[in-house]
């Protein structure tokens, strides 16, 4: 396998890619950003992902994520996108603006891939739950280190409210909750999720993460907690990450472009 992949993180506000080192789950050199054109049109978004692409990034895969549902490269759902990207082919249009082999992959699962290669869930067996909490809420389970793709937790609903709504970053600042009342939040739809999957360990990733690395203090759950360790760079090591795994009906390579 190549030990050297590009790894492209598409999210609501920007999107950040790098060159990353697959043998020890790092950035090699800058980390490009870019605004995201997320909102507009899908030619848009291809240009705005060539232009992120690292200076050094020769012929190697590319695995980019997306804050939706993807399966075989193709986008299903745009929760906090451009509704435009539903039934949208994205790692085939990928592929041939950026002439390379693409894979595309949900941004929860991509980060969920680092955490669990490389982070806080290396070698953890049994059930893990990575969430990230940023605009939205996504969610990565793992059973045995095992990706279980595409699971959407948060538009779970919890007493007619989804969890993405109640608990996400963006719902924190939209609510204008204080810390006390957006823990409470967090609480409750930790307990409510870990009521439904009793994971071993739940690993929280996302801007608030960053800002409040002492987070779970403040959290009281039945599970082991622990915040993601690869920080901002978990979705650009987990899409490179995604290049090397085997080809299955979620992350379907698109052909090589030739030059
Ligand atoms: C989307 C998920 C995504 C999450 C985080 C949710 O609204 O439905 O697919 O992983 O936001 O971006």
């Amino acid at each position: 396998m190549h030990r050297q992949a590009i790894g492209i993180d598409i999210g609501g506000s920007s999107i950040k890619a790098a060159l990353v080192d697959l043998t020890r789950g790092t950035l090699i050199g800058e980390r490009k950003s870019v605004p995201s054109p997320a909102m507009s049109a899908v030619s848009e978004m291809m240009d705005a992902m060539a232009a992120a692409l690292p200076d050094n990034a020769s012929n190697l895969m590319a695995g980019v994520t997306f804050p939706g549902v993807v399966v075989g490269g193709t986008v299903y759902t745009a929760a906090n996108v451009a509704k435009a990207w539903i039934g949208q082919p994205l790692a085939e249009p990928a592929a041939q603006k950026l002439k390379r082999q693409v894979v595309a992959i949900n941004d929860a699962d991509a980060a969920g891939l680092a955490e669990v290669q490389f982070g806080a869930a290396r070698d953890v067996k049994g059930t893990v739950m990575v969430l990230s909490l940023g605009t939205g809420i996504g969610s990565a389970l793992f059973v045995d280190g095992k990706l279980v793709p595409n699971t959407e937790l948060g538009h779970l609903e919890f007493d007619g409210m989804e969890a993405e709504a109640r608990a996400s970053g963006r719902a924190r600042m939209e609510r204008k909750l204080d810390w006390t009342s957006y823990i409470n939040e967090l609480n409750y739809v930790l307990n409510s999720i870990h009521a439904l999957f009793w994971p071993d360990l739940i690993v929280l990733c996302g801007g608030i993460t960053a800002d409040n690395p002492n987070l779970c203090d403040d959290l009281k759950v039945r599970s082991q907690l622990k915040v993601g360790a690869l920080r901002a760079d978990a979705g650009i090591v987990g899409a490179a990450y995604a290049t090397t795994l085997a080809q299955g009906v979620w992350i379907t390579p698109a052909k090589a472009v030739s030059k």
